[in-house]
């Protein structure tokens, strides 16, 4: 099978390409992205196409292909994350919204009815919040990414319903460790915290140690992505989108965490900094999910914030 991977450049993007390339059953795989991937991906089956999802044209190129379609499976990662989503009202619609328009329609000219699995957010859920979200809750986001990921969810559901795509969505928690730099998310904190004091940079946190995050690790959420992609559109039913599993954790547990497996010293580099712009934003968000349909789907969470730390450093080659 030929694969598109939209935002193949970015973090997760990457790590999806490099768990579908260690199987057996995957013939190509196109990396579409504004920017080229950072980590350099070595295999004769991965190509790299610069572009912009906004752009009809080359979208049309990749998936429609002339009538003559290719891609059976399309990772739609490409996406402008939550805090440059609200600082850039424009550029969050045109990419998150337009963006994902163009892929959609471009499958459905294409004919073939590929499979398209979206990457969501909790950031639907927004206030007025239950004490615990569950999968009956009605998502009511209250910031533009979550606005944009919300009708996203809607419009993968009418492709699919129509027949056009194998449509499927996933609500990913917030990925903690994310390597390298920070990005725009507003949700950046959940790794910065962790990952700046193990490089030896001081770090002051824009919330309070008493914030509360639904998390997981990146080993989860790939693992999820590739399985939500793969499973038979059958289990999936007439709801196409699924809230994925993680943990509550707060940042005073993620501080302990790094204390426990990083040392006094890289804990001591953590000061509390408020931002108000982004707490703003953070103070919407859901923090407590439970999520009985995607463990039911199989699904899975990583054990605990200790698990997630252990696993960056690991990961990343972190010398303690
Ligand atoms: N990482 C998380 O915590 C998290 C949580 C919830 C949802 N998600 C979603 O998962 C997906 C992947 O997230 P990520 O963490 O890998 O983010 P990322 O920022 O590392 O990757 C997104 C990629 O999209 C690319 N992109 C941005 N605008 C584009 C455009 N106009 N055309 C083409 N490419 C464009 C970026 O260059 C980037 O490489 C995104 O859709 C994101 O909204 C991520």
């Amino acid at each position: 099978m030929k694969i598109l991977i939209t935002g193949g450049g970015g973090f997760l993007g990457q790590k999806v390409a490099r768990t579908l390339l260690a199987r057996g059953d995957i013939n190509e795989i196109v990396l579409f992205d504004i920017a080229e991937p950072s980590t350099g991906i070595q295999d004769a089956r991965v190509r790299f196409v610069k572009g912009e999802v906004s752009d009809v044209g080359a979208i049309n190129a990749l998936i429609v292909n002339g009538g003559k379609p290719e891609i059976g499976g399309i990772f739609h990662l490409a996406a402008v994350v939550s805090g440059q989503a609200e600082s850039d009202f424009e550029l969050g619609m045109r990419v998150n919204l337009d963006g994902l328009r163009n892929v959609l329609e471009a499958a459905r000219l294409a004919g073939n009815r590929p499979r398209l699995l979206f990457s969501s957010s909790i950031a639907v859920f927004g206030t007025p919040l239950p004490d615990v979200i569950t999968d009956a809750t009605t998502p009511t986001p209250q910031a533009s990414y979550g606005v944009q990921k919300l009708i996203g969810e809607w419009l993968v559901a009418d492709y699919h319903r129509k027949g056009f795509i194998d449509g499927r969505a996933v609500r990913i928690p917030t990925v903690s460790v994310r390597p390298g730099k920070a990005n725009a998310a507003a949700s950046s904190f959940a790794s910065a915290v962790i990952r700046e004091p193990l490089n030896g940079i001081d770090y002051g946190c824009p919330v309070p140690p008493e914030t509360l995050m639904w998390m997981c690790g990146p080993r989860d959420v790939v693992s999820n992505l590739v399985r939500a992609f793969d499973l038979p559109s059958e289990a999936w039913g007439v709801l196409r989108a699924v809230s994925l599993p993680g943990i509550v954790v707060s940042v005073a547990e993620m501080v302990a965490s790094l204390r426990k497996l990083g040392g006094e010293a890289a804990a001591r580099r953590v000061t509390f900094i408020k931002d108000e712009r982004i707490q703003a934003i953070v103070k919407t968000w859901a923090a407590k999910l439970e999520t009985p349909r995607a463990l039911g789907m199989g699904f899975t969470t990583s054990g605990s914030m200790d698990q997630i730390v252990a696993e960056y450093i690991e990961d990343e080659r972190i010398k303690i």
